[in-house]
């Protein structure tokens, strides 16, 4: 496995690399679902490529940057036994030169959710993912179905600015009780932690309702709702039944939704979805 930082670098051992090239973008601390989407991308392709850069543009201005968990030489060995070819850590000064002002701005489809919480989140994910995909030039780009909005987010923008590329989308990896995984976990203390599968069986509930016939998005909106209230430690931020591929609210749903939600343990504030088709 080959780990290179600079651009050049990035470049020569990107031309190096043979046959169908998958790409893996993650923010590093990784877990079994980042592996998950390597093996994915080592079935389908001849050389994998990871990328971990924190990256600064996605994080609200009161999200703590500073306090994303980091572990290199860990990720890096959870990346070599997974048989990765090529690692890319850039520096903050290769994503974002002095003076830097190019952004991609999404219009519609990064303002509810996600994009509603999290002011300028999708500002930042779509410009460093662009700036990623132009520096690796991959055939396939891997991301999780666990950041549901992203994944549309990213679509959209393959398509609007004709990247020559495939997305596919990995399943979202769970812990035994349902619990997707994810690094913010680990923030959640031991009563909180035994709460946290509330959202998937929040999420189960809705899909059970719906494999029995409910179309209405209220009537699936406020069973999540009405589970979730049942846990204490859980405060509900959003509950929503949206349009797979434009993410506006449904009343009925006709072509299927993207059932989602955004939950608060403490200060831990976890999310998670469900495709309905
Ligand atoms: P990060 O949070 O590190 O996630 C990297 C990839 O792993 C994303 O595609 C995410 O959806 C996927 N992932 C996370 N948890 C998962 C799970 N439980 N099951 C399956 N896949 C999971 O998402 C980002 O980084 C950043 O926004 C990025 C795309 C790298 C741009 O900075």
């Amino acid at each position: 496995m080959k780990t290179v930082t600079t651009l050049a670098e990035l470049r020569a051992a990107r031309a190096a690399l043979d046959g169908t090239v998958g790409f893996v973008p993650t923010m590093g601390y990784l877990h079994a679902g980042h592996i998950s989407l390597v093996q994915l991308a080592k079935q389908q392709c001849g050389a994998v490529v990871v990328s971990i850069f924190v990256n600064p543009a996605q994080f609200a201005p009161n999200e703590d940057l500073s306090a994303y968990p980091r572990d290199i030489p860990r990720d890096l060995q959870m990346l070599e036994d997974a048989g990765v070819d090529l690692v890319w850590l850039p520096t903050p000064e290769v994503m974002y030169p002095p003076g830097f002002q190019t952004w991609i701005d999404l219009e519609t489809i990064t303002q509810p959710l996600e994009g509603g919480m999290r002011p300028g989140h999708f500002r930042g994910v779509a410009t460093v993912v662009a700036k990623l995909f132009n520096a690796v030039a991959p055939h396939k780009a891997y991301f999780g179905q666990k950041d549901a909005q992203q994944v549309a987010v990213i679509q959209r923008m393959v398509l609007d600015l004709n990247f020559p590329l495939e997305i596919v989308v990995g399943p979202t990896q769970r812990e035994a009780d349902g619990l997707a995984l994810s690094s913010r976990n680990k923030y959640l203390n031991e009563a909180e932690r035994a709460a946290a599968p509330v959202l998937h069986r929040a999420l189960q509930a809705a899909q059970a309702a719906y494999a029995a016939g409910e179309r209405n998005g209220e009537a699936l909106r406020s069973l999540m709702q009405r589970t979730i209230e049942h846990e204490p430690l859980a405060r509900v931020q959003y509950v929503s039944c949206a349009h797979p591929l434009t993410l506006q609210e449904l009343d009925t749903i006709t072509e299927g939704a993207l059932l989602s939600l955004a939950v608060y343990f403490g200060k831990t504030r976890l999310i998670d979805n469900v495709i309905l088709d």
